[in-house]
């Protein structure tokens, strides 16, 4: 198969075409190649196909909300080859049986692929399945559960697991001071693989020592502001918080973004359910702050692909170049759309920016090779996605 486009490398931008044979890369160069089997993406972007660390998929007993088709459906329509899954499902991933069970039912169903964070729990064999351990400081650190949490810590660690954080100190409500603290505390212990996710605040940012951090586009871009369906944890906070993390990540305080898509039922909403769903408007938001001239395309790629790949160990994903998985994220700059939750492939079809004008669309996602978006329509089957371990 071949590739042809704009595409994004390491060497920098370069007008040509891809190789790809099964899986991989095998060539990248400027060469007009031939091939039977050719994409030919004309003056469109090429991008090492795009991350998401932090994605609740739901299923098991909440498929209501989310089921692991419909949200990786939503990831490659998205943009996303890759999404990684949050273990507070019911019933919750925290011991390898429940793990199983849910690998199972992901290589049935995932049309891209997927990683596992494993909770606090019984951590013994995870570390087969999971990418990492993921603590909720809130409802468990804080909430009496110190030592158990610091036991599944000490155990990640031990195993060269990433243990990735939600920090905040609920004592403390839902200020930057409820974040600075936790992230504080956290940073303190001084382990080895440690990252803050969903960093929402100045205050929360200028703790992280000895650790990586991701933010989210609605921190980025909502500070200030409340319009409906815009209840999360940690909250959105104020303006000057948007513009210091937009800063942070220009110059790389901030390694990379995440969506949190956090999907939920209108009723659940409407009774104070926290979050929203992110996977189809992540990269459409961050598109137009790249035509705006407010982040760079270099960086966006960096904090949605290379890094990611980085601090989740990947070493097959994150670029373009020979010998790494042929996972891409075709992108046109210029298409304009608006953002209509009402056309979300995510079951939960809501969202805070409803309404919004973007500029900068993904038009096509490949998993290892294999289309699963083209055009904008969703083409993968169920079943395609691997656990990113087994890569
Ligand atoms: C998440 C959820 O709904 O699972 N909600 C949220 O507000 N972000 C949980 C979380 O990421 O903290
Ligand atoms: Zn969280
Ligand atoms: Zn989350």
């Amino acid at each position: 198969m071949l590739v042809k486009g704009r595409l994004l490398t390491p060497r920098g931008l370069i007008e040509g075409c891809m190789k790809v044979e099964g899986e991989r890369i095998v060539r990248i160069s400027r060469l007009g190649e031939r091939d039977p089997q050719t994409y030919d993406f004309g003056g469109k972007l090429v991008l090492p196909g795009l991350i998401d660390m932090h994605v609740h998929l739901r299923d098991f007993d909440l498929s209501y909300k989310e089921d692991i088709k419909s949200g990786t459906s939503a990831a490659a329509a998205g943009g996303f080859v890759a999404v990684a899954d949050m273990p507070n499902t019911k019933p919750r991933v925290d011991s390898l049986e429940v793990l199983k069970w849910r690998e199972e039912i992901a290589r049935q169903k995932a049309l891209v692929d997927y990683g596992f964070y494993v909770g606090v729990g019984r951590l013994e064999g995870t570390e087969k399945l999971a990418l990492g351990l993921k603590v909720f400081m809130p409802q468990e650190y804080y909430s009496g559960q110190r030592e158990k949490t610091l036991r599944s810590i000490e155990y990640a660690e031990g195993h060269g697991m990433l243990t990735v954080v939600h920090a905040e100190d609920p004592s403390l409500g839902e200020t930057p001071e409820a974040e600075a603290h936790a992230i504080r505390e956290i940073c303190g212990l001084g382990l080895r693989r440690l990252h803050i996710t969903h960093v929402s605040s100045r205050a929360g940012h200028s703790q992280i020592r000895g650790a990586t951090c991701d933010t989210c586009p609605h921190y980025l871009l909502l500070g200030g502001s409340s319009p409906p369906h815009s209840k999360v944890h940690p909250s959105i906070k104020g303006r000057e918080d948007s513009e210091y993390l937009l800063q942070a990540v220009r110059r790389g305080g901030i390694q990379a973004i995440s969506s949190d898509h956090a999907p939920h039922l209108p009723e659940e909403k409407a009774e104070g359910a926290a979050g929203f769903p992110g996977l189809e408007t992540s990269l459409p938001l961050l598109l137009t702050l790249v035509n705006k001239g407010e982040l760079s395309l270099e960086r966006l790629v960096s904090a949605m692909a290379e890094q990611p790949a980085r601090i989740l160990g990947l070493k097959r994903l994150g670029s373009l170049e020979e010998g790494k998985y042929a996972s891409f994220t075709v992108v046109d700059l210029k298409a304009e759309s608006v953002i209509r939750p009402e056309e979300f492939r995510s079951k939960s079809k809501l969202s805070p920016f409803e309404g919004w004008k973007v500029r900068g669309l993904p038009v096509a996602t490949f998993v290892r090779g294999k289309p699963v978006m083209l055009e904008e329509e969703v083409v993968g089957e169920p079943g395609w996605g691997k656990n990113l371990k087994f890569l």
